[in-house]
């Protein structure tokens, strides 16, 4: 088991893990199995697929004595008779993976020609028998309001604190239909124990992860470091993403962690900035950005990745980001450009700076693309220069969530922090002219930021430079 013998490596001996002293060197692993495979599923996601209006697809794992991948489904009844009209589906078998909490498979299963805007049930068989049924509506096949939920960075303290931001937002916001991921779900790096974080991720999401379907980007930690056979250092996608996720598969060409989903009057295009910077798929990805802007029916398109065109902590914005897509984003007039990354926040309507955008929405300019860049768990980048002038809100320091509203051609987008405060807002109105854009006239709370070594919640400031 890695998990012993990493403890005996720091201890010297054979000691288990539990046994090592609070003095030790703080290796963030749990001690135990706490993830371990059980009898019945866990780990359940639900994704949409490229048309949710006819498709779902369902990630799931087991213990290994359940190597069949098996699901029933059934239009929702009000009534306890759901097994009397569910019709079973299977997957190919499950994918073993094994860890420190040991052995598990991984199943996926594809729900298709489903009927549009209908409540569905389904279960899952584990080895000791049924899930509880789930249930999920799907899209309807034109535009019709809907709620989404749009999260930055989960990758740290993902149980201990963006968990409570996840709660928070499904608490105080009902009907949320999408989630969004802006990358980075996980850190994945050598010293953190990779299953313990996928299992806090799906602890912390519960069950909302297995009836509202999940919109993932990659970021540069859903990668891990790879040595080529020629000794050149790379990056791969880790192992978790493909079994946690059943994406469409209409991506760009050989980018598997892109695709797009049309859901109810919005294109939502998802790119991996990770694979373009680099793995060279720079190019196919910008050529599919813009054929996939170029053929939408939508009224709102939304595109989602992680590395931002424009940073809010970082000395640099993403140079080969900002010179391949931006032109893209700005011909093709992307409505939102949601982005994580930074551990900051940032709401971005002009490049020239807030003061130049303020003076042009004063004389009726068209809005071009807003640049949103957040943040849910726990590590915080400071602001950097720019980001005192150029975009029109940020935070240090703050864990957030979104909340997007979309009806007709209005979008309403709301900023909240971890415990429930709106922190920013504005409404999108497009017009034959184009987006015309207003700041919400609800109160939000006072800007956010470090002053000096104090924080916004007065004890100690937590964003560190980048
Ligand atoms: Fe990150």
């Amino acid at each position: 088991m890695i998990r012993l013998s990493l403890a005996a490596l720091l201890l010297g001996s054979a000691l288990p893990a539990m046994a090592q002293p609070a003095s030790q060197p703080s290796v963030p692993r749990s001690a135990g199995t706490p993830y371990a495979a059980r009898t019945l599923p866990d780990r359940i996601m639900l994704t949409p697929a490229a048309d949710p209006s006819r498709g779902m697809a369902v990630s799931f794992r087991t213990d290994i004595a359940q190597s069949a991948s098996e699901a029933q489904i059934a239009i929702s009844v009000d009534g306890p008779t759901l097994e009397e009209k569910a019709t079973t589906v299977t997957g190919p078998a499950g994918v073993a993976k094994d860890s420190a909490n040991g052995p598990a498979l991984y199943h996926q299963i594809r729900f298709t020609d489903l009927t549009p805007d209908t409540v569905y049930a389904y279960r899952l068989k584990g080895s000791a028998g049924w899930s509880e049924w789930l249930q999920f509506r799907t899209a309807a096949t034109q535009a019709k309001p809907f709620r989404f939920l749009y999260l930055g960075d989960i990758q740290n303290g993902i149980l201990t604190y963006a968990s409570r931001v996840i709660r928070q937002a499904f608490h105080a916001n009902g009907g949320i239909e999408l989630v969004l991921h802006a990358g980075d779900l996980a850190a994945q790096r050598d010293d953190l124990d990779h299953d313990d974080e996928w299992g806090e991720f799906n602890q912390a999401g519960g069950y909302n992860w297995s009836i509202v379907p999940q919109l993932p980007a990659t970021g540069n930690h859903e990668y891990i470091d790879v040595t080529l056979p020629n000794g050149q250092e790379s990056r791969t996608l880790g192992p978790y993403f493909p079994l946690q996720f059943a994406l469409p598969d209409n991506g760009a060409p050989g980018v598997g962690t892109t695709y797009f989903v049309d859901y109810q009057g919005v294109r939502f295009i998802v790119m991996d900035g990770t694979s373009a910077i680099d793995l060279g798929t720079m190019a196919q990805q910008t050529r599919w950005l813009d054929q996939t802007l170029a053929s939408s029916k939508a009224t709102w398109n939304v595109v989602l990745f992680h590395q931002p065109v424009f940073t809010c902590a970082r000395p640099d914005d993403t140079p080969e980001i900002k010179a391949a897509w931006q032109p893209v984003f700005e011909s093709r007039k992307v409505d939102l450009v949601l982005q994580g990354h930074d551990h900051c926040y940032s709401r971005l309507t002009s490049e020239a700076g807030r003061a130049a955008s303020a003076e042009a929405r004063a004389d009726g300019a068209v809005q071009g693309p807003v640049y949103l860049v957040s943040v849910t768990g726990s590590k915080m980048y400071g602001l950097n220069d720019r980001a005192r002038t150029q975009p029109d809100k940020t935070a240090e320091a703050t864990e957030l969530y979104q909340i997007v509203d979309v009806a007709g051609d209005r979008l309403t987008f709301r900023t909240y922090t971890a415990s429930g405060k709106l922190y920013d807002g504005f409404n999108l109105h497009k017009r034959a002219d184009g987006n015309h854009l207003t700041d919400t006239t609800e109160p939000t709370i006072a800007q956010r930021t470090c002053t000096g070594n104090v924080g916004p919640d007065g004890g100690k400031c937590v964003a560190r430079a980048k």
